[in-house]
């Protein structure tokens, strides 16, 4: 018989469960992989563009390439398909169909595909009468489309919310959480609730999305250019303290794809998305022809060592914490924890217009880093270990136009005082701010 304490620990651990989020287990960080949307809308013209069309062949080649040009090792797992797979009316019995001449082989066959190569499988779909491009929603439909998505093998759902009542959706998105859970088949649910509630002026109800949904959209559509991302950018740090608590392992906020290697980006804003996209703890879905990006970009994709902030299995997401004259600072906890201290990942963003790189000086004390023992800190783009750190010490980035340096500074455990090295590439900034 098992024991009272065992029994705390199972009546513990269920209650941690029920507040903590959706339990399927999935999702315990944040999503990464490639979703069709933003690169490829609805081309839905093979005859014309046969390359880039919504099709079976678009998402058999990324999954290639995904797999063959390191992304898959990098963490990258899902190929999700987004609007414009089905055809325009169900079939006779009510089930959805996948366009017949773009996806020959039925949406079975594509996951199949997926899955033999190791990786994961996602779909769209929409809560309510229409897609956003006008193709059949789940409403009325709710537990036969579930078990659709089942039986092809579906592990990821993005289901949108274009032509539905935003009041009905807290009923509705809990609803066909309810139907994938009972099919059995564990499937990541990517929920856009809150952001069409609250285009309707509605509150949304987030202890019941954090409970429904693995994932979902607080805010606008990405779109190919810098002041999207910075409309983005902008939004999560004005809404912060609604917003960051709602994340966490199993939970989280959704600022949308990563638009990375388009046409819209400079290498620096390219760099300040996957910064930001870490801080924030967002799901990394990458939305670019993975055939014709360039090295340069697809490193910035593949920088393990912001994956690894991204992916901290904390699972905390981010703030800004500064924000003066163009000059932003955004800070996330991360691991290791040691005593009372968290590390951090730090990024300083420049969002000024004047076109000359900004010096950012500041010390870790004013960042928040008090950890008497220091912290080793090392910067992530470029390479460079600052070595290990104490919290008065004044560390001092520069800071491209529309760019970012993000630093991570681990917290040291007490005895790694001592090994703070006597040379670093700001060594004389260190010996002043010592004195
Ligand atoms: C909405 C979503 C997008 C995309 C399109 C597809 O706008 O927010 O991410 O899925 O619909 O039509």
């Amino acid at each position: 018989m098992a024991s009272w304490k065992s029994w705390t620990v199972f009546v513990v651990v269920c209650l941690l469960g029920k507040i903590s989020g959706l339990d399927n287990g999935l999702a315990l960080t944040p999503p990464m992989g490639w979703l069709a949307w933003e690169r490829f809308r609805c081309n839905t013209d093979c005859k014309n563009d046969p390359d880039n069309c919504i099709s079976d062949r678009l998402f058999r080649t990324m999954t290639d390439i995904l797999v063959n040009e390191g992304y898959a090792a990098a963490g990258y797992e899902y190929i999700n398909v987004d609007d414009c797979w089905p055809e325009r009316e169900r079939d006779p019995r009510g089930r959805l169909v996948p366009d017949r001449e773009r996806f020959p082989y039925g949406m079975k066959s594509l996951s199949d595909y997926v899955h033999s190569k190791g990786l994961k499988f996602g779909i769209y779909e929409d809560y309510g009468n229409f897609t956003c491009a006008g193709y059949p929603g789940v409403v009325g439909h709710l537990a036969g489309d579930a078990s659709t998505f089942a039986s092809w093998g579906v592990d990821y759902v993005k289901l949108d919310g274009c032509y539905a009542l935003p009041a009905d959706m807290d009923h509705g998105y809990p609803e066909f959480g309810r139907q994938l859970n009972l099919t059995g088949r564990q499937m990541v649910y990517s929920c856009s609730w809150p952001v069409y509630q609250i285009y309707a002026g509605l509150q949304p109800n987030f202890t019941s999305i954090i409970e429904h949904c693995n994932l979902w959209r607080n805010f606008d559509d990405i779109q190919d250019s810098w002041a999207s991302v910075e409309s983005i950018i902008d939004y999560y740090g004005n809404h912060q303290d609604v917003i960051v608590p709602n994340a966490g392992p199993g939970h989280w906020n959704d600022p949308d794809m990563l638009i990375i290697g388009n046409f819209g980006l400079s290498y620096e804003q390219s760099k300040t998305q996957f910064a930001i996209w870490a801080i924030l703890a967002a799901p990394l879905l990458m939305s670019v022809d993975l055939r014709t990006i360039r090295p340069e970009y697809k490193a910035i994709l593949q920088n393990r060592k912001i994956i690894e902030v991204d992916q901290d299995p904390l699972g905390i997401q981010g703030r800004r914490i500064y924000k003066h004259r163009g000059i932003e600072i955004w800070s996330r906890p991360i691991l290791p924890i040691h005593g009372q201290h968290y590390s951090y990942a730090v990024a300083f963003v420049n969002r000024r217009t004047d076109g000359t790189p900004s010096d950012v000086a500041v010390t870790l004390r004013e960042l928040g880093l008090n950890n008497p023992a220091g912290y080793r800190v090392e910067d992530l783009y470029e390479d460079v270990d600052y070595g290990v750190l104490s919290p008065q010490t004044k560390i001092k980035v520069k800071v491209n136009p529309s760019g970012v340096v993000i630093l991570r500074a681990d917290a040291q455990p007490p005895f790694a005082y001592n090994a703070i090295p006597t040379r670093t590439p700001y060594n004389d900034v260190f010996r002043l701010s010592r004195k």
